[in-house]
């Protein structure tokens, strides 16, 4: 089968993405699949792209980019060649044959919310992952959390302000805050890695890390910090009506010392701020509560394919759910394909898992 790799992306999250895309390119079996590497630029080009995976890796502080090229990807505009062509600048398409499916290892807006699957699902090409509507759940915390409250699941106290409404009322709006205490979690509604997120504690940084969060998105969301160990779970599979599995979970440690929260400094560019425990040190009986509830919230949003859910396990050994996402940092050194390297499934397996999902 061929399968299109694509990456980048017009989100701040490109260069996760593209370092992503490096690790999916080297453990994909060559002789099994025919690879097709096609990069989308940050202003949204597509084009094709190198598909040695050395290309794409974080290296010292190094963010990858996919570069404009002159000769642009075309996706099929029919279901029945499936065929992707090469546009050289109005010359006439070239095919590059055809796609069986795309994996689309795009992280943030423009790619992991929806918009992509839902052209995928026009052009009626198969793709990995999660459908339009976990997608566009998904990265949204405030329909996220919705979602999961309507489920029944525990999710922390939150404030949202709707696009305008700080700016129109900021007292007004801070007295909707005041009750969640502090520290205080300032969030874009739709970003991820960490970008534009701020930790308040002292409500008087509050305008300010508004302002930053509105800088990604005028939605925001505010949420009460949660005591507690910062735990993830993998989740796969949902197929035909299969119930997904869980991975054993792992944990987050940052080191406080350098950094107030998990942010994106510590996420990618300093490797001695944070260390991934996998599997996380927990009860038998508190893992398996935190893989049903991460079962749980993959299956209220409808996700298919994969997704990470991020949860807080409180010193009372409560589970409260913070976040899922369904395209999860996925270099062999992210969390999701750790998880599931101690569950007992290696990363070439799971790229392959993944495929053949897509494919059935
Ligand atoms: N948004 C990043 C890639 C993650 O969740 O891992
Ligand atoms: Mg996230």
């Amino acid at each position: 089968p061929r399968v299109m790799v694509l990456f980048g992306g017009r989100s701040g999250e490109h260069a996760i993405s593209c370092a992503t895309a490096g690790g999916v390119l080297r453990a994909l079996d060559r002789d099994r699949y025919d690879v097709l590497a096609v990069g989308i630029t940050p202003e949204g080009h597509w084009v094709l792209a190198d598909d040695d995976p050395d290309r794409w890796s974080i290296t010292e502080g190094r963010l990858p980019q996919v570069e404009d090229a002159r000769a642009h990807v075309q996706l099929p505009q029919s279901s029945s060649d499936r065929e992707v062509h090469l546009v050289a600048n109005g010359d006439v398409p070239l095919p590059l044959g055809a796609v069986d499916v795309v994996f689309p290892l795009l992280h943030g807006p423009f790619g992991e919310d929806g918009t992509l699957q839902g052209m995928l699902e026009l052009a009626d090409v198969r793709y990995v992952g999660d459908g339009v509507l976990a997608s566009a759940v998904g990265m949204d915390k405030h329909m996220m959390k919705l979602v999961f409250a309507g489920q029944g699941l525990p999710v922390g106290p939150f404030v949202v302000l709707l696009p305008g409404a700080y700016d129109r009322d900021p007292q007004g709006q801070t007295e909707r805050i005041r009750p969640l205490g502090l520290p205080l979690f300032v969030k874009p509604a739709r970003a991820g890695s960490s970008l534009g997120i701020t930790r308040v504690d002292d409500l008087a940084d509050l305008p300010a890390a508004i302002a930053e969060a509105q800088r990604h998105d005028p939605k925001v969301v505010v949420e009460a910090g949660i005591v507690g160990r910062e735990i993830e779970c993998g989740v796969l599979g949902g197929h035909h009506g299969e119930r997904a599995r869980a991975s054993l979970p792992g944990e987050i440690v940052v080191d406080h010392g350098k950094h107030t929260f998990y942010d994106f400094e510590a996420k990618y560019l300093d490797e001695a701020a944070v260390r991934l425990a996998c599997p996380a040190d927990l009860s038998d009986e508190v893992t398996q509560r935190v893989q049903e509830i991460a079962v749980q919230a993959f299956e209220a949003l409808g996700c298919e394919g994969l997704a990470r859910v991020d949860v807080f396990v409180t010193p009372d050994d409560e589970v409260v759910v913070n976040e899922i996402n369904t395209m999860p940092g996925f270099t062999p050194f992210s969390m999701y394909p750790r998880m599931w390297e101690a569950s007992g499934l290696s990363y070439p397996e799971l790229v392959d898992e993944l495929v053949r999902l897509a494919l059935e």
